[in-house]
């Protein structure tokens, strides 16, 4: 008996099977909406199903709603109405869950009676993720199963927990191992009526509701205030999980709903929903078809065993690749190998790492001193030093030593691409692979393809990407690619903000308010300041005539303060902490160069700091795009949100442009432009088109 072609009913014994079969992950859109009130109604008609099964097909329970109709006007059955349907059923129903049951899908797992979960699987209400809360029925039953305490840590993370978990926290009655979710779940729902489970609805159970202290939503608003103020939907999640146990279950599920509909309509869900798909969409690059046969990647070489070289093994180790870690000087390599082994041990210490996985993945990082380890290897990553002469020297020793087909990869982040692979015989198979550092820690890659780079080449690397965690963009080569030419215009504003009469803290309170983790200045603290100090240096020495003349930062490094690592930089630090303190020295720095360049400080505005330094990165984008560099707006959005901060709850720079309003923007910039001068101002030709056309640049 097939109910549409998303949701089926058969029966299995005794047992009415209702199974969902919806790829690639089951998202409760409104073809399986519908199908599961079809499916439901055929069960409880069928004299011969004693009770039911919901069960899913391919690799996933539901994944949630569809995101996809967000935004879009719901059409009916809802998913609140389908699911008081499965409350409310005379047979009872038991879901098994394999994958993932998340959001919408697990709340239709909360509105069965019985709950049976597959090793391995993971249960999570991750709406908050979304800017959202549960909003059908989610923030009203899980309190009931799990205890508020619980209820509210598992939605405002929105983080899953494990089969194992869940059965401790009383989320699910059964957990099973081996064979599929259907075997799992035909054998629980024997034994629920062989031996007479309770088939209590939950929304029915109150036990552990009742006589909740008020003072846990107390201290969550004020954990929220602190953290989060400027998040919408974790505040409204509190409010939602505390009806829950003030309120009976109908009216606290019309307050979650009200609750739902609010946060449906914030911005802040769009722009996450927005991030959301821009993680994804970025895997698909324009021009390269699906099907583009990619080479095997099983073991790889690292060259340069720097904190680097050392980050990026991490990362393949991390993901079961072998790694060999090729460092010419020996003292090197050991300091690198001690290193990697010292982060590994620290992870362990917080817990999130045994002492067997160190083992493993510090056994899959062979140290090596010749090249000719790398022979063997299908991908080398070189992480030496930023030299021109220094990259085409390794690269055309790669070239003599690695295998035919090993594709070579740089982690340059200033060099021109085309340079290094012209240095090999073989510049199809290089192409830049530019990690942002802690490289085992942040998630963006960018894979940055050379004028001559196979399609096959740039397909693996994506590939790849995924496969080691990373969200991996393509982008075209020009200097400083697309992350850092922005950063570096944002980094030319605050400079000249500060020079002319704004304070650092001032320039990062802006950036933080608007919602970056760290202000700009922060940011230059961490990253430490003797880098770029270094490389100016140089220049100025060499006579280069692009070369700037000092400035304060400058001055900052002279006196031997680099930032975070020397207690003192931008900011100074108490030892231990990270916590920016403003200090006088700094600010003693400051006015001594405003009184050699002859600036007198005026008063800057907030609204000034952040039109210079948000309106120049939108800019800058937009001629990135004009160049073809990125080859979306998606893919830019992507690099800002995961290597630089951007806050998601804004969805990216562009869609954020969008919503600022391009014609707001292009005025401001071409006042900056007749007023500041400069190339960085010179406004975008498709900034410009877009504002004057009324088009949004992002979608
Ligand atoms: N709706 C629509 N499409 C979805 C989706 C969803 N809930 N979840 C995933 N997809 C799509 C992805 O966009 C992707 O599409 P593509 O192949 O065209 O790019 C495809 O499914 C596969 O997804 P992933 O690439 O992410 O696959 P993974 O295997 O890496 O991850 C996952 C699977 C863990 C399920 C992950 O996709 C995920 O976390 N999805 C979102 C889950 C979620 O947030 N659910 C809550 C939704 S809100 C809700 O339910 C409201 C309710 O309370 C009323």
């Amino acid at each position: 008996m097939q109910q549409n072609q998303q949701v089926h009913y058969a029966r299995s014994g005794r047992v009415g099977v209702i199974t969902v079969d919806y790829p690639p992950v089951n998202a409760v859109g409104h073809g399986v909406r519908s199908g599961l009130l079809a499916a439901l109604e055929t069960g409880l008609a069928d004299a011969d199903a004693d009770i039911l099964l919901l069960t899913c097909a391919g690799r996933t329970f539901m994944a949630g709603a569809d995101i996809r109709e967000f935004g879009k006007p719901a059409a009916p059955p809802t998913l609140p109405e389908v699911i008081a349907r499965f409350d409310a059923s005379a047979k009872p129903i038991v879901a098994a869950i394999h994958g993932t049951a998340l959001g919408g899908g697990l709340e239709v797992a909360l509105a069965c009676h019985v709950r049976v979960a597959l090793r391995g699987a993971k249960l999570g209400l991750p709406e908050v993720k979304l800017g959202l809360l549960p909003g059908a029925g989610g923030t009203q039953r899980l309190p009931r199963l799990v205890g508020p305490a619980k209820a509210l840590d598992m939605i405002l993370s929105g983080d899953p927990v494990s089969a194992e978990e869940a059965l401790a926290l009383g989320l699910v009655d059964a957990v099973e191992d081996g064979g599929s979710a259907l075997e799992a779940g035909l054998r629980v729902a024997g034994r629920v009526l062989a031996e007479g489970w309770s088939t209590r609805p939950v929304s029915a159970r109150n036990d552990r509701i009742a006589g909740t202290d008020p003072a846990l939503f107390a201290q969550r608003r004020a954990d929220l205030a602190r953290r989060l103020p400027h998040l919408f939907s974790p505040h409204r999640i509190v409010d939602a999980v505390e009806a829950a146990v003030t309120l009976p279950f109908a009216e606290g599920t019309a307050r979650e709903r009200a609750l739902f509909l609010q946060c449906m309509e914030s911005p802040q869900r769009a722009g996450l929903i927005h991030a959301f798909f821009a993680e994804r969409e970025v895997a698909k690059v324009p021009g390269l078809p699906a099907d583009t046969a990619t080479r095997d990647v099983r073991s790889v070489g690292v060259v340069g065993a720097g904190t680097m070289g050392g980050g990026i093994a991490m990362c393949f180790a991390n993901a079961g690749i072998p790694v060999v870690l090729l460092d010419s000087a020996a003292e090197s390599l050991d300091r690198g190998v001690a290193a990697i082994r010292r982060n590994y041990e620290a992870t362990a210490r917080k817990g999130r790492l045994t002492a067997a996985q160190v083992e493993e993945r510090m056994a899959l990082i062979r140290p090596a001193v010749s090249y000719a380890d790398l022979a063997d290897a299908d991908l080398v990553v070189e992480a030496a030093f930023e030299s021109m002469e220094v990259k085409r020297t390794i690269f055309q020793t790669l070239d003599r030593t690695c295998k035919p087909g090993t594709i070579l990869a740089t982690n340059t982040s200033t060099l021109d691409v085309d340079a290094i692979a012209a240095a090999t015989g073989r510049p199809q198979d290089v192409l830049g692979m530019h990690f942002f550092s802690p490289a085992n820690v942040m998630r963006l890659l960018e894979v940055v393809r050379g004028a001559k780079t196979a399609d096959g080449v740039l397909a693996t690397v994506m590939g790849l990407a995924r496969r080691i965690g990373k969200v991996g963009v393509a982008v075209g080569v020009c200097y400083g690619f697309v992350g850092n030419r922005i950063l570096h215009q944002r980094g030319r504003e605050a400079m000249a903000l500060v020079e002319e009469g704004a304070s650092p803290a001032q320039v990062d309170r802006v950036l933080t308010e608007f919602g970056f983790p760290l202000g700009h200045f922060s940011m230059t603290d961490l990253a430490g300041i003797d880098v770029g100090w270094r490389i100016r240096e140089e220049r100025r020495k060499a006579g280069d005539p692009e070369a700037q003349a000092p400035n304060w930062l400058d001055a900052l490094a002279e006196r031997g303060r680099y930032g975070q690592k020397t207690g003192a930089g931008v900011y100074r630090y108490e030892p231990g902490s990270r916590t920016p303190i403003p200090d006088l020295e700094v600010d003693a720095v400051i006015a001594e160069d405003r009184r050699r360049r002859g600036v007198t400080p005026r008063p800057v505005s907030d609204e000034e700091v952040r039109e210079r330094c948000l309106y120049v990165m939108v800019n800058e984008a937009a001629k990135i795009l004009e160049e073809g560099i990125a080859a979306r707006p998606v893919d830019i959005d992507a690099i800002w949100l995961h290597g630089y901060g951007f806050p998601a709850h804004r969805g990216g720079l562009l869609f954020w442009a969008d919503q600022e309003g391009l014609g707001k923007i292009v005025a401001a910039v071409e006042r900056y432009d007749r007023d500041i001068g400069g190339p960085q101002w010179r406004p975008s030709a498709l900034l410009q088109q877009c504002a004057a056309h009324g088009r949004p640049i992002a979608c």
